[in-house]
């Protein structure tokens, strides 16, 4: 038993897994790339209030779970629940909405909420992001679905759905909130849920209990509401998701976990992940720019979690290829061989040959069986016959058939990267 163990609710990524977990980040982020997002590295804790100001105060990442803590200056700080709101801050603090438009940035890493964990929900997750800030277009809305939908594709799922939903403009979602209050003050309902009905009425299509679930079936929802210029942005954007041949459902109860999104938002779910099914999702945000002390100006982006869209391939049995396999392990005997091998070895890495070799004094057995465990794809062993004949026996593992080539790097590095 160890002295330590990792805090509650966390999920480490230790090999050989967490070739998984790269493999599953590189391939949500090509795409972004492919499109012409750029990186952000931004802090992983910000002053509480871009938080409480960006994320808002009817949700449960904010009343609930946030990690927030006074520095040792006196100042509230968060852990970041999410990406939006620090990107959004950096954007307006940085200047980047003064620049070329629309500004479009990608992030990844860990952000924390302290939620009740189980599969698939923890307390430090993975996400990756992007956001796309500066104008309203239909088209924009659809880049961004098509870029989650890409990375999805491109990992090897294919069972997820997209579901997607229009939170209209301003006007829709005033008319929309009066009958929807409406609605909601004749229903009978504790003063808790009352209170955050009126921060944000929408929050109770997402209450889990029966008794509500059961009571909003009947409520008004907003896509019923859309202005003209909603409803036609939101056609729109349907008929781009057509042509681009991305399979979708409307979900007009869809309701997202925080309060910034206005206008089309969306969740891809993984049907084979139980209670937390939802490996991604986001939408535009009309008025986070100005809350947060910007320019009116709109966004709209996703976060698509690292740690569901693994626990997605595992579900759907997917290969996973990493490509960072040892080529060739060297297994020296005796001391002159282990420096010829350890001079070699360090050439072939340099040009870029994936090699390894046996130390500690295990004796053969031992180092064979380490290659064995470790999928190696050749195996050479070197002793003073090797050394004095310049001929190495190169065994390929998958095959267990041996090759001889001549010890010395260049033929080496041709044997491997042509074999
Ligand atoms: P979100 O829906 O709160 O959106 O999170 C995005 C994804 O992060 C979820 O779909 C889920 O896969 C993953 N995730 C969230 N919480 C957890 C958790 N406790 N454990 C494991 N995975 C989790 C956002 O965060 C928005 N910032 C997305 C966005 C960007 N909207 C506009 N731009």
């Amino acid at each position: 038993m160890s002295k330590f163990s990792a805090p509650k609710g966390v999920k480490e990524y230790l090999p050989p897994d967490s070739a998984k977990f790269e493999f599953v980040r590189d391939g949500l982020l090509f795409p972004a790339r492919m499109a012409g997002y750029q990186l952000v590295e931004l802090p992983v804790f910000e002053d509480t209030e871009v938080f409480t100001r960006g994320v808002g105060a009817s949700t449960d990442v904010v009343t609930k779970e946030m990690y927030t803590f006074d520095d040792r200056g006196g100042r509230s700080i968060t852990l970041r629940p999410e990406g939006t709101a620090g990107a959004i801050r950096a954007v307006i603090e940085h200047g980047l909405d003064k620049g070329q438009l629309p500004v479009k940035i990608f992030y990844q890493g860990a952000f924390f909420r302290a939620e009740r964990p189980q599969a698939g929900r923890y307390r430090q997750f993975y996400q990756v992001g992007i956001e796309a800030i500066g104008f309203n277009d239909p088209e924009i809305d659809v880049e961004v679905i098509a870029v989650a939908d890409q990375g999805y594709k491109k990992l090897g799922l294919s069972k997820y759905k997209l579901e997607i939903t229009s939170l209209g403009d301003l006007k829709s979602r005033t008319e929309h909130r009066k009958d929807l209050m409406k609605f909601i003050e004749k229903l009978k309902l504790d003063e808790a849920t009352l209170e955050r009905a009126k921060l944000n009425p929408l929050r109770l299509f997402d209450d889990k209990r029966d008794e509500i679930k059961k009571l909003m079936q009947e409520a008004p929802v907003l896509i019923d509401y859309l202005s003209n210029e909603s409803q036609s942005h939101f056609s729109k954007v349907q008929g781009l998701l057509k042509q681009l041949k991305i399979d979708f459902v409307i979900n007009p109860r869809m309701v997202r976990g925080l309060d910034y999104y206005t206008g089309t938002t969306f969740e891809f779910v993984h049907p084979l992940l139980g209670a937390q099914s939802g490996i991604g999702g986001g939408g535009r945000y009309d008025g986070l720019m100005s809350e947060l002390g910007g320019s009116e100006m709109s966004g709209i982006g996703f976060g698509l979690g690292i740690d569901r869209t693994v626990l997605a391939l595992e579900a759907e049995n997917v290969a996973v290829t990493t490509g960072d396999q040892i080529q060739i392990y060297f297994v020296a005997l005796g001391e002159a061989a282990k420096s010829l091998v350890y001079e070699t070895m360090m050439q072939l890495r340099k040009s870029g040959v994936r090699s390894d070799m046996a130390y500690g004094d295990r004796g053969l057995k031992g180092a064979m069986n380490s290659a064995d465990k470790r999928g190696v794809r050749f195996v050479a062993v070197v002793g003073e016959n090797e050394i004095k004949t310049k001929q190495i026996e190169v065994k390929n593992m998958n095959e267990g058939k041996s090759k001889l080539v001549t010890l010395a790097a260049k033929d080496l590095i041709d044997f491997v990267k042509q074999n």
